[in-house]
């Protein structure tokens, strides 16, 4: 049966990126292969880990509102038969035409628990600085399905991770990846391409 087509929208280094190129390699996940990885900058080097294990890239421009942007990038997912998009450290927001499109197709991982730290504004170091600011014990990641809400679809996975005494936001961000992102973000791929491939085939 046919597989379920998966595009990753990247914006940098791309580690999440890579630990779904990894789950894939494991065969961990399920129906969904990476087909193709867009990024909105052209230097990201999660291209090149996309290139570097085979897999398709493209850069696509996205300026918030900028219909021209938004519909090159719908041909595309399109043109390539993409089935579903997972938001990778993208640090664009996608347009209306394109959630329509993908409605409960599209997840995206944060690096809190949401609903703390997330929604405009918060996205890479800052949303550790503001929960070690705040001074919770306790904060993870989350992977959540993309609507017109930044950060408020529907909550897919969610994974905690003790925030230590001498941690600096450094240091949190990168143990809340390890511990919590590149497992998470997989898992959930796995589960929405499990259950896209099962509506399809009950159509
Ligand atoms: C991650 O912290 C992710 O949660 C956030 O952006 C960061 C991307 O890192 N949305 P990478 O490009 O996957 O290394």
């Amino acid at each position: 049966m046919l597989s379920v087509n998966v595009a990753v929208l990247v914006s940098g280094g791309g580690t999440n990126l890579q630990a779904l190129i990894d789950a894939q390699k494991r065969g961990e996940l399920g129906r969904g292969e990476i087909k193709l990885v867009i990024s909105n900058r052209k230097n990201a080097y999660a291209l090149q880990r996309a290139e570097n294990n085979g897999i398709e890239t493209a850069y696509v421009k996205m300026r918030r509102g900028d219909s021209a942007c938004e519909k090159e990038l719908l041909e595309l997912l399109q043109k390539k038969g993409i089935d579903m998009l997972v938001l990778a450290g993208y640090l664009a927001i996608l347009g209306e035409n394109i959630i329509n499109a993908y409605r409960n197709r599209i997840i995206n991982i944060h690096p809190s628990l949401i609903p703390s730290f997330c929604g405009m504004g918060y996205y890479g170091l800052k949303v550790h600085e503001a929960a070690l600011e705040y001074g919770v014990k306790v904060t993870g990641a989350t992977v959540h399905y993309v609507n017109e809400i930044a950060d408020g679809g529907k909550i897919i996975l969610q994974k905690a991770v003790d925030v230590r005494e001498d941690d600096t936001p450094k240091t949190l961000q990168l143990r809340v990846m390890q511990e919590a992102e590149w497992k998470l973000l997989p898992q959930a791929t796995k589960l929405v391409c499990e259950r896209i491939y099962s509506e399809r085939n009950a159509l």
